[in-house]
């Protein structure tokens, strides 16, 4: 059994705030060479396990999508509810992109891999939210959530987030998965949970 889930563990950010912290350039910095290393973790999971078509879900700006390049000629769809973040993008080859609230996706089918790339701790409910998220992911495809993670005095909510995440996780039927740590600008973990082919 799914454990109870964790309500949001940090302060609401208002989809008016995500608006202007996009024009402000808040977010800017994602795209800067100190960030690569987790976007890297994450394309070369979506390169290994050979993926057709990416669901990046809370995409912002589209920084995943770049770092895949044009080595990937797969379907990509981009879902974000920020139209500041979208609105600059130019889109590539096989490209769409939705503006749209993760907690009401207008998506049906599947794909290969549904990444949620520093999104999970804005979600009002985020266990319920990956849970979720699982059904969108194709038999024998990945849901990769990748998290910050900052020193627990700081941002204690977070910290909440990843322990049940990662408990929640153990108890998922029918999905086994994986855990992969970094650093750079700063620390981050990347969850790889893949559903059973037979699923
Ligand atoms: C820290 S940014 C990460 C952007 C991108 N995933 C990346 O790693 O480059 C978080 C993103 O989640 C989006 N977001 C937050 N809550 C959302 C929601 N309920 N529905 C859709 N997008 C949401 C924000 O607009 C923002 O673009």
């Amino acid at each position: 059994m799914p454990h109870q889930d964790t309500a949001r563990q940090v302060p609401e950010t208002s989809r008016d705030e995500w608006e202007d912290q996009y024009r402000s350039g808040r977010w800017d910095y994602l795209a800067e060479r100190p960030e690569q290393a987790r976007y890297t973790a994450l394309c070369a999971r979506i390169e290994a396990a050979g993926a057709a078509s990416v669901l990046d879900i809370g995409c912002g700006t589209g920084v995943l999508r770049d770092c895949l390049g044009d080595r990937f000629g797969g379907r990509y769809v981009g879902v974000d509810w920020s139209h500041a973040a979208l609105a600059g993008r130019t889109r590539r080859p096989r490209e769409t992109l939705l503006c749209a609230d993760a907690s009401r996706l207008p998506l049906r089918g599947t794909f290969d891999a549904v990444v949620l790339s520093e999104v999970l701790y804005y979600l009002d409910e985020p266990l319920a939210a990956v849970r979720g998220m699982l059904d969108l992911v194709a038999p024998g495809g990945q849901l990769l959530i990748s998290l910050y993670q900052p020193p627990a005095v700081r941002h204690p909510g977070w910290h909440a987030l990843i322990g049940a995440l990662d408990r929640d996780v153990r108890s998922l039927a029918g999905t086994s998965h994986e855990l992969v740590t970094g650093a750079g600008r700063r620390s981050w973990r990347l969850y790889v949970l893949t559903r059973e082919a037979g699923r």
